[in-house]
């Protein structure tokens, strides 16, 4: 079976080919970074409109690069939610559209499942597992029992984990997205050198919180001035970075561990972080653990990861008419 992914939920325009849920044929994003970058984040208008220009020759190069033509694909996958309506609109749109000229079936997607399950592009992982999705909107930590059977566990009480990132490289002068340009500068720092605050949170041990980190930074660099901060800019973000890893590995591995699940999978783009993959591997090997990575490019914003996740509902006979609507707060 022949799959086309489409992915319009935020700032990235993405589309893909997969053929039988396991054989990636293309793989396409274009991202709007140096649109947004300007502003230090996401401006949704602007972002709507980088999508309705972007989308047909994303999904037309996608086709392409697959070597095959609308005609060969058999189903549609396309996400509904959650993420800015406006950008979510212009791919179901877009979708919707195809399915009702040419017959083919699609399905809408949430966001969310497709990041859970976009291990498996790569690896067979066993269900049960335990999922970390960190990313710029979200971080939350699942018990993926099986497809479409995913028990929530906690999540974050404020800012998400790629939020903090963001907002401190703003501070900092680093560019947006954030999360890269904070990793590589990290790698040349000492993450002891300054002892950020890691937050206390009683009510449930699977809680995240990233707000009082962000507010630690901007003490710290106040305090210090833009002059001395400067000279030790790589131990700030090397501190930064400690900081908020610990907070994310801490209650994975806890929930690994009390649920006497064997197997952690990272996902989202803050998965892509070269610290949380070492220190959330290091942790977990000391327990007793498995802990399983996607590449980079499927930790963040994809189409691939739509169409695995359209796939499996597509071959559980789901079919979506056209009465679906962009759900910009989906939950799972
Ligand atoms: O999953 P994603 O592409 O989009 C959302 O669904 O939000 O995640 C984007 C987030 C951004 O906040 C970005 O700064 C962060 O992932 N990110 C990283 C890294 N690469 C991307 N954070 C930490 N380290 C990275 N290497
Ligand atoms: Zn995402």
């Amino acid at each position: 079976m022949l799959v086309l992914g489409v992915e319009s939920s935020c700032d990235d325009t993405a589309a893909a080919v997969l053929k039988d849920g396991r054989t990636i044929l293309s793989n396409i994003v274009s991202s709007q970074d140096q649109v947004h970058g300007p502003y230090g984040g996401v401006v949704p208008e602007l972002a709507s409109r980088q999508h309705i220009q972007s989308v047909l020759p994303i999904v037309d190069g996608a086709l392409k690069n697959a070597g095959v033509t609308l005609k060969d694909i058999d189903g549609i996958a396309v996400t509904y939610g959650p993420g800015l309506v406006g950008s979510l609109l212009v791919g179901l749109s877009l979708v919707k559209g195809m399915s009702f000229r040419t017959g083919i079936p699609y399905v809408g997607v949430n966001h969310l499942e497709a990041h859970l399950l976009a291990i498996h592009l790569e690896y067979d992982v066993a269900f049960p597992y335990i999922a970390l999705l960190a990313s710029g909107g979200h971080t939350l930590l699942y018990s993926v029992r099986g497809v479409g059977d995913y028990l929530f566990l906690g999540g974050t009480r404020d800012d998400a984990a790629g939020e903090a990132y963001d907002k401190v490289a703003k501070m900092m002068g680093l560019g947006y997205p954030g999360g890269r340009p904070i990793d590589n500068l990290a790698k040349s720092g000492n993450p002891k050198a300054v002892r950020f605050p890691r937050a206390k949170l009683k009510k449930s041990a699977y809680e995240f919180s990233f707000s009082g980190i962000k507010t630690s930074v901007w003490h710290y660099l106040k305090a210090e001035g833009e002059e001395r901060w400067k000279n030790h800019q790589a131990d700030i973000a090397a501190s930064f970075q400690e900081a908020v890893v610990d907070m994310l590995v801490n209650p994975t591995i806890k929930a690994a561990t009390a649920n006497a699940i064997g197997r952690i999978v990272l996902s989202g783009g803050v998965a892509a972080n070269s610290r949380l993959r070492a220190k959330m591997k290091e942790r977990a090997e000391a327990e007793g653990l498995q802990v399983f990575c996607p590449a980079p490019k499927f930790c963040t914003d994809n189409a691939a990861m739509i169409a695995l996740t359209g796939n499996h509902w597509l071959e559980r006979g789901r079919r979506d008419d056209f009465r679906l609507n962009a759900d910009a707060d989906l939950t799972l």
